[in-house]
């Protein structure tokens, strides 16, 4: 969108660490009548004021879990965590002042309208008659709702009521704030407008923690990445560390003529050393490049040309996320589609 959000920060005064989050061994059980569920299994995480930080997982991996307990909404059964300074537990209500959250399951009261909704929310905060109107018509301006404010949100498409969500969670512009799984079930417009959102945020000096199963929004939006699964962060760094982690990256290609793919394997075999994965495509293939393989790589193409073999498509590229979470937990991430199909939490009951 090309509008940024109508508002600006209040100047953020940053703890003397710099950091935004600041948590240590995080757990948080769930007990139900069947079973206990080791949600969230000792979490570090420190998150830079200022920066985007993913935490990335598969469904149940403990992400919500984690959010939750950083906005205080849910109280660590062990570990410690500070927002800006302040101590989730012993100083709920200053974290609260400062923190943001737009939840999966999201807030807004489906039998108002939009407008209705954000004025409620503006006088909450203390905004009183004109600058509560002005307030609320900025941001459905800035979240492109303004045609839609009169109506009631049970109206809304899913974009729009992702838009309206992240609108309420920015009435109280935050220092910090937790949007988990922003772009779930969005379509790639409504999703690019909430990353531009994102990024008009964290220039104006906000910190956002963002949960997400989609590694492009990972990659797009992310400073750093923290991979979760059953609880644990499995593996953190920059998207380039992350990537980096498994290797040189991968050759793909795409031959000209099918029936030359088992003679091309073998080549690539030979020359680069590890064993090409065949695609479903029954003209492509690709393979793993070893840390050490870049002259080999280099070969490559004159070893296909001398075995006779047409190659019109060739691309080195970095791993994507998708192949970094197979080499650390032995097992892909989940398709985009699933992502939508999830179960609804038990109800809490500790
Ligand atoms: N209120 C609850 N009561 C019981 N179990 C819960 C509750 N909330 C979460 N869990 C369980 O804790 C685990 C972690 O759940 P969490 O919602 O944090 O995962 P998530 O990473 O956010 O997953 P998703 O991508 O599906 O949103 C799951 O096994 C889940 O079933
Ligand atoms: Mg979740």
């Amino acid at each position: 969108m090309s509008d940024p959000p109508a508002h600006r920060l209040p100047d953020a005064v940053p703890p003397r660490d710099g950091l935004a989050v600041d948590a240590h061994g995080l757990v948080k059980h769930f007990t139900t009548r069947k079973q206990v569920t080791k949600a969230v299994d000792g979490v570090d995480l420190q998150i830079p004021t200022g920066s985007v930080f993913g935490l990335l997982g598969p469904n149940g991996a403990g992400k919500t879990t984690v959010v939750r307990m950083l906005a205080t909404l849910l109280r660590p059964d062990a570990g410690t965590a500070r927002v800006l300074g302040h101590d989730v537990v012993n100083d709920a209500d200053a974290v609260r002042s400062a923190v943001g959250l737009t939840g999966q399951y999201a807030s807004v009261d489906e039998d108002l309208t939009g407008t209705e909704n954000l004025l409620m929310l503006a006088r909450l905060y203390g905004f009183r008659g004109a600058s509560a109107r002005h307030r609320v018509e900025g941001l459905l301006d800035a979240f492109s709702l303004s045609d839609a404010g009169a109506r009631q949100v049970k109206t809304y498409s899913g974009g729009m009521r992702r838009r309206i969500d992240l609108a309420a969670s920015l009435v109280l512009a935050p220092r910090v704030l937790f949007l988990d799984e922003p772009t779930t079930g969005l379509d790639p417009r409504s999703r690019n407008q909430v990353w531009d959102i994102v990024r008009v945020l964290v220039a104006d000096g906000a910190t956002v923690l963002l949960t997400t199963q989609y590694l492009e929004e990972a990659d797009q939006l992310a400073d750093r990445i923290a991979v979760i699964d059953h609880g644990k962060v499995i593996a953190e760094g920059t998207s380039t560390e992350l990537k980096q982690s498994v290797g040189q990256g991968a050759v793909s290609m795409r031959l000209a003529d099918a029936s030359q793919r088992p003679a091309a394997a073998s080549v690539v075999e030979k020359v680069i050393g590890s064993e090409p994965a065949l695609a479903t495509d029954p003209y492509a293939l690709s393979a793993r490049v070893p840390e050490d393989g870049a002259d080999a790589v280099a070969r490559l193409l004159p070893a296909l040309g001398e075995a006779g073999i047409a190659v019109p498509e060739f691309t080195l590229g970095q791993p994507s996320l998708d192949e970094v979470f197979l080499t650390i937990t032995g097992k892909p991430l989940p398709a985009e589609d699933d992502a939508e199909a999830r179960p609804v939490d038990a109800q809490e009951v500790s």
